[in-house]
């Protein structure tokens, strides 16, 4: 069958090649764990969504390929149908639609109590990522521990699962680790980018009753100031309000969920967080970059505020139930307007180097490969 990989290491290494079709009872990740007798899943791939993670493996400046081989299949947001499962499967069952979480465990204690997106030990295992092969491919195999269901009627939004695990878990990870003000009820946020993220999360600010301001470069109006104004939050073109007007004219946020893969950004928002305030950092920043601050005055205001930083990644099997929740909750409260995220299909595996040009493209929000119907 086809597979979209890469040379991990080699720039713009990305290629069609042919790998074996899994069975039910293939281990896909030997090296990281094993699965169960009888609790194998097959799963035929539908949709499978790409995003900036993707375009930087295939400019070398991440991910590595499984031990004992030299190639990578990429591709890390899946979404697909159960083909065939295990005898001890019970939770899924073919024709169901599904999706399936990124990381597998290694040896920490987080990962032994299911909680790989909060590993402990650096090397991290991630499906088309680092060290174990990715969803870009016409079937894959996996634990059923893994594989997650999305409801029928929410099948044109599948491919946002993963992403939508990744806002819901970073939300919550806000919202525990308030916990320690034993009160706290945040009135205002600000969402820092309007990618795929930004805009999932404004969505989940939006419905938990929240005023949410959203914050990107490009004056608006256009297709991604539209979604955020259907949300019921407000547009903000950083071009024409910087963060600090922002605060002055409708006050300082409760909580900022920084999501715009730009590092002077991240630090920016320190400024202007209230006091109490939780600051989340989802961005994953590539390369080096200095950025020059008040750090005396930061400092100062932090500890006078009592503010916190918390960073977030990925997303484990609870994360992406939330996630899919979320994504219920909101084409129930805002029909119709998750899916206007959509923008940029890309017709089958053989169309990988237009995928990669999309991804080079400002204004795709989300590109995704339809690999079957
Ligand atoms: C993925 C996450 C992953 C992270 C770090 C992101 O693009 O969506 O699942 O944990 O990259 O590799
Ligand atoms: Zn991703």
């Amino acid at each position: 069958m086809k597979a979209v990989a890469v040379l991990p290491g080699k720039p713009s290494s990305v290629h069609l090649r042919d790998i074996p079709s899994p069975s039910i009872t293939d281990q896909p990740h030997p090296h990281v764990c094993r699965i169960p007798e009888g609790r194998g899943v097959l799963v035929k791939v539908l949709q499978v969504g790409v995003d900036a993670t993707d375009r930087e493996i295939n400019e070398a400046l991440y991910g590595n390929a499984p031990p004992g081989g030299e190639h990578l299949v990429i591709g890390h947001e899946s979404f697909g149908q159960v083909v065939e499962v295990g005898s001890r499967v019970g939770e899924v069952k073919p024709g169901d639609y599904v999706s399936c979480t990124v990381r597998r465990p290694g040896g920490s204690l987080f990962d032994q109590i299911g909680r790989n997106d909060i590993t402990s030990e650096e090397v991290y295992y991630e499906r088309g990522i680092n060290l174990c092969h990715g969803y870009l491919t016409e079937h894959f195999v996996d634990d059923a521990e893994y594989i997650v269901k999305v409801p029928r009627d929410l099948k044109h939004l599948g491919v946002l699962a993963e992403p939508a695990s990744v806002c819901a878990k970073a939300i919550e990870q806000a919202f525990l680790a308030q916990e320690r003000l034993q009160v706290w009820r945040p009135r205002r946020a600000y969402v820092l980018g309007a990618g795929q993220i930004g805009l999932l999360a404004t969505m989940m600010l939006s419905l938990r009753g929240i005023e949410v301001h959203t914050i990107a470069t490009t004056p608006g109006p256009h297709r991604k100031s539209e979604i955020v104004e259907a949300y019921g939050a407000t547009y903000v073109s950083s071009r024409q309000t910087s963060l600090a007007d922002l605060a002055r004219k409708v006050g300082k946020p409760d909580l900022i969920f920084e999501a715009t893969g730009n590092p002077e950004v991240c630090f920016r928002a320190m400024e202007v967080l209230a006091h109490n305030g939780a600051l989340v950092w989802t961005s994953i920043t590539g390369g080096s970059h200095d950025v020059t601050l008040d750090g005396a005055r930061i400092n100062l205001e932090w500890v006078l505020g009592n503010k916190l930083l918390v960073a977030s990644v990925n997303g484990n099997r609870r994360h992406f139930e939330l996630g899919l929740q979320a994504l219920s909750h909101g084409e129930l409260t805002y029909p119709g307007v998750t899916e206007r995220m959509l923008t940029h299909p890309v017709a089958g595996l053989d169309q990988y180097k237009e995928m990669m040009r999309l991804l080079e493209q400002k204004d795709a929000l989300k590109v995704y490969v339809e690999v079957a119907s």
